[in-house]
């Protein structure tokens, strides 16, 4: 199936910036929101992302691309779109609405995708009466600069379509990675859950500070940003929705009062000024200083994750790539979560989530595959 028109629902955050990759990758693109206010905001920022890109000498001519983006309030304009991309806000109601009115327009062949970070694909494919061209496509913050787009199918999503989105990623210069079925979090946000769920344990049972956490994830790990200052960045809010939902849809729970805590004091990080550290004003984000030298072992830091990395192996969701890819892709760790790993000795953390697990940390429990691993007897 060859796609040439694209439209992208909801011109927000994600919906602006998922129409301009479109745009830039050759493709007609519709962008519908509800009212014009919205629509031209989303055309500015397209704009001045474009001429950022020009003056890099990425792209030639951004008229041209932004000449490929048309605007619109209204739903018929996808009456000839190929495939349909919905960005709307994260509740289930306005989503089923969008997905009820495209179902109405869009011609027989198109497929839909939604960008949501949590609503099970499964039950926004019932809400139309194409199942089986329904597909879960998450994009990354900001989708023109992250790579990563995880690809998920629901429970009656065809091979077909899974095919045509992978490549349509591909398309869009983006890395996808494929996800076997549905799971609370996808990838990337369950494995983001598991660091903060064992960088909070650190701190709330006085085994170190904020700071230090933060110290071995920037220093020792290399990440480009601290749990907590990424925690702070993401939005506190946003994280405690996050945590939230995936333990409420299965994930085993670590113990953990500072999200909440912090959301209840109306501390949301970055964009209020204070969260875990304090920011110059709302919105303005400084990096966080941390000491130079730390006691957390980051092997310990990240053995929750790493334990997490390995249950979705087992359970066939993604292979070590897929994970790997999703952590370097979607949240520009240095190198993948298995290779690193690899690197620090998986004894090292089987040894700490044995240690964590027998304090009564159920989430801790190693899986047979780290086990394994750890034994020697199996590799990633
Ligand atoms: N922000 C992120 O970092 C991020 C990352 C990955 C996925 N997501 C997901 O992407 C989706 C959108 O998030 P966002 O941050 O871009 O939200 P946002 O609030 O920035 O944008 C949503 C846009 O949808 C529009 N909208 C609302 N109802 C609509 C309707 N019926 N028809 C058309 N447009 C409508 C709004 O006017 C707004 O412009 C959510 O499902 C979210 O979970 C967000």
């Amino acid at each position: 199936m060859e796609i040439r028109k694209i439209v992208v629902i909801g011109a927000g955050t994600m919906g602006h910036g998922i129409a301009e990759v479109a745009a830039l990758s050759g493709y007609q693109v519709y962008l519908v929101d509800v009212a014009w206010d919205f629509l031209n905001k989303a055309k500015e920022k397209i704009q001045e992302s474009l001429n950022k890109l020009a003056e890099k000498g990425a792209i030639k001519n951004p008229q041209e691309v932004l000449n490929r983006i048309t605007l619109s309030v209204d739903y018929s304009v996808a009456r000839d779109a190929d495939f349909a991309i919905e960005a709307v806000p994260e509740k289930f109601e306005i989503k089923k609405k969008v997905f009820e009115s495209l179902d109405s327009v869009l011609p027989p062949h198109a497929i839909m995708a939604t960008n949501t970070s949590s609503i099970p694909i499964t039950d926004l494919a019932e809400v139309t009466k194409r199942r089986e061209k329904f597909i879960g496509m998450h994009f990354f913050n900001p989708p023109v600069l992250m790579k990563l787009v995880e690809v998920i199918p629901g429970k009656y999503t065809s091979e077909e379509t899974i095919n045509v989105t992978v490549e349509l990623a591909k398309r869009m210069g983006k890395v996808p990675v494929r996800l076997s079925k549905d799971i609370p979090g996808f990838v990337g946000n369950r494995i983001l859950l598991r660091l903060a769920q064992e960088a909070c344990r650190e701190v709330e049972s006085g085994e170190a500070t904020i700071e230090e956490v933060d110290a071995a994830a920037r220093n020792l790990l290399k990440l480009p940003m601290g749990v907590f200052e990424l925690s702070d960045y993401i939005g506190l809010d946003v994280m405690y929705d996050l945590w939230t939902v995936i333990v409420s849809r299965g994930a085993t729970d670590v113990p953990c009062k500072m999200y909440k805590a912090r959301v209840d004091a109306k501390e949301l990080g970055v964009k209020s000024g204070k969260g875990f550290y304090s920011y110059p004003a709302p919105g303005k984000f400084v990096k966080p200083q941390v000491p130079n030298t730390t006691k957390v072992d980051p092997a310990r830091l990240i053995s929750l994750a790493v334990n997490e990395a390995t249950w979705f192996i087992e359970n066939g969701i993604v292979d070590a790539k897929g994970v790997d890819d999703v952590m370097i892709y979607g949240y520009n760790f240095p190198k993948g979560l298995t290779k690193m790993a690899e690197e620090l000795g998986v004894k090292r953390i089987y040894d700490h989530l044995m240690d964590i697990y027998k304090k009564g940390y159920e989430a801790y429990k190693p899986t047979k595959l780290l086990e394994e691993i750890a034994l020697g007897k199996r590799s990633f």
